[in-house]
This record gives C-alpha cells, sequence and structure tokens, in this order.
C-alpha cells in the first residue's frame, strides 16, 4: 500500500507546549511495497505498483512521487475517499515516533486486479497492507510458479494467509518477537512452504542456514531499511539469483539507505558488494 509521509523534525517529542516550532518538514513515500518498487526500479529492474488510493491530494502526491522514480501506476486505482497517509516526528536523537493513517473508502475486494498484471512478471513482492489484493496476486503468481516475496510484518490471521502462498517470507524482528523468538518464527514459516528470513536492522538478516551480517555504515536515516531490502530481495529472485546472493545484495541496498538516507542506486550497491 501506498503512503504519503509527512516527515517533521522536532526538538524534543513528546512536545510540553500545545505548539513548539518544527525544524524542518519534508513529504516522502511511504510503504513498504510502493518504496519497495522503488528500489527495484533504482537497482536496474522495472516495477509496477498495484494498489489503491483515495481520490485525494495525497493520493496524487503518492502517484506522483512513484512515477518519477519511473514505477509503472497504471495499475494504481483510484476510488473516492482517503489515501493513505502517515505523520512522523523525528527527534533530533533520530528517534521516530509514527502514527499512520490506513485510509477510508477504498473497496477491500481485489478482483479487478487481472490475470495480466501478473502474467507479465518475473517476481511479485506483497506487504500486508491490503490482504485481499496480496492474496489475489500470490494466488495467480503461484498458479505461475514465480517467485512470492512477502514483506511479513503483520501479525494477522489474513496477512498470515499471504505468508502461506508466499515462496519467500521475510519478517521484521517485531514479529520474531511476538512469536518467541527469531528461531521459533522461522520454524512456523517453514512450515507453512516458504524460504523464511528475519531482518534484524543493524546486526542483519537471520535465516534457516545462519545469518548474513548488516554492512557498517553511518546512519543517516534509516526509515524504509527494510522495504528497500525487500524490493532488492525480490528484484534478486526476479533474476534468478540465489537467496544467499539475494540477502547480500538487500543488506547493500538497506545499509546504503540507511547511510544516503535515500534509495540507492545499482552501482553503489555493486561498489559495497565489492568491498568499496
Ligand atoms: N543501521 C543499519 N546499518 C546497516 N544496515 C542496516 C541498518 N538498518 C537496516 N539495515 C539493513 O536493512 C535490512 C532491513 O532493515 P530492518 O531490519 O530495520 O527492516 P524493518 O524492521 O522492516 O524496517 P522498516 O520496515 O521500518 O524499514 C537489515 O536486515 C540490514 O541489512
Ligand atoms: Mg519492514
Amino acid at each position: 500500500m501506498g503512503f504519503l509521509d509527512t516527515r517533521v523534525c522536532v526538538e524534543r517529542f513528546p512536545p510540553r507546549l500545545h505548539r513548539e516550532n518544527a525544524t524542518r518538514r519534508y513529504d516522502a513515500l511511504g510503504g513498504p511495497a510502493t518504496v519497495g518498487a522503488v528500489a527495484v526500479v533504482l537497482l536496474g529492474g522495472t516495477a509496477s505498483f498495484w494498489g489503491r488510493r483515495g481520490d485525494d491530494f495525497a493520493g496524487e502526491r503518492i502517484a506522483s512521487l512513484l512515477e518519477a522514480q519511473g514505477v509503472d501506476t497504471s495499475g494504481y486505482r483510484v476510488f473516492p475517499g482517503t489515501s493513505p497517509t502517515c505523520e512522523v516526528f523525528i527527534r533530533p536523537d533520530g528517534e521516530r515516533f509514527l502514527f499512520p493513517y490506513l485510509g477510508d473508502g477504498m473497496p477491500p475486494e481485489a478482483d479487478w486486479i487481472p490475470d495480466e498484471a501478473i502474467d507479465g512478471a518475473d517476481a511479485v513482492l506483497i506487504d500486508g497492507r491490503w490482504p485481499a489484493g496480496g492474496l489475489r496476486v500470490a494466488e495467480r503468481a503461484a498458479e505461475r510458479g514465480i517467485p512470492i516475496v512477502h514483506d511479513f510484518d503483520q501479525n494477522l490471521p489474513e496477512v498470515w494467509k499471504i505468508a502461506s502462498r508466499a515462496t519467500h517470507a521475510i519478517a521484521d524482528e517485531d514479529l520474531a518477537d511476538i512469536h518467541g523468538g527469531v528461531g521459533r518464527l522461522l520454524e512456523k514459516i517453514e512450515a507453512l512452504g516458504a524460504w523464511g528470513a528475519v531482518t534484524l536492522g543493524d546486526q542483519g538478516v537471520a535465516h534457516r542456514g545462519g545469518r548474513v551480517p548488516a554492512f557498517p555504515v553511518t546512519v543517516r536515516d534509516s526509515t524504509g531499511a527494510g522495504d528497500v531490502f525487500h524490493g532488492a530481495f525480490a528484484l534478486a529472485m526476479a533474476q534468478g539469483r540465489d537467496e544467499i546472493e539475494a540477502v547480500h545484495f538487500g543488506c547493500a541496498a538497506g545499509a546504503l539507505h540507511c547511510k544516503f538516507g535515500r534509495v540507492p542506486e545499482l552501482a553503489d550497491v555493486e561498489s559495497l558488494l565489492r568491498g568499496g
């Protein structure tokens, strides 16, 4: 799902007064699959984003941010309603406080997504923010036998259903905590038949065969590192690479995203992988 993030830098949070000046304000693209799609394009692939938005300014802005990065938005459908947005307050120490609003007015059904949306793809990347849409895409992708990468970060029955259709379910640390730790969650994912992994921020990525360490970087902004990781991983799967190579590629992309505070390009990621 696409979100319009409003990022506001503040001197302190929570505030003490009813009115306190912000030191910086900017809007940015948010949402796992949207930021993942941008990563796919900047890393040398092509991406079509399929999702729903409201007929409002935020939705137009999300679409234009996607288009400006070269993501195909012909499947980003407009409905009367309010688009998803997220207010993000950032403290000087880098700590973030997020207030996502999931939007309203957008019908949950996903039967309008045509088979052709999936039939032209070499892999699909699915987040759990629109479960019916995720399932629709996963089921068609499964029929075609292409990689189905799931950015698994919500403990909801309908999102577990997406994970059960995925070929690769890569969770975040919060989900592992809820399920009794990384090892237990990986067992549960594997029991569903998917290749499982858990991203651990600056500790890298745990998978059933071990752990790939993170690339050490000086962090400017880590917002969206997981989204970029998943986009890079999905691209590597589409290119026919193996999982461990894809994890290294994703870790390099995620680390550079933290370092630059923006989605990195292929040349930077390749240079980091070569030890540059
Ligand atoms: N501080 C960091 N230094 C180096 N690499 C990082 C850092 N933070 C993240 N990464 C890389 O990006 C990957 C994904 O990050 P992370 O585990 O934070 O995702 P996440 O929890 O899904 O976050 P979000 O969804 O908020 O972007 C990590 O596995 C790691 O490879
Ligand atoms: Mg994430």
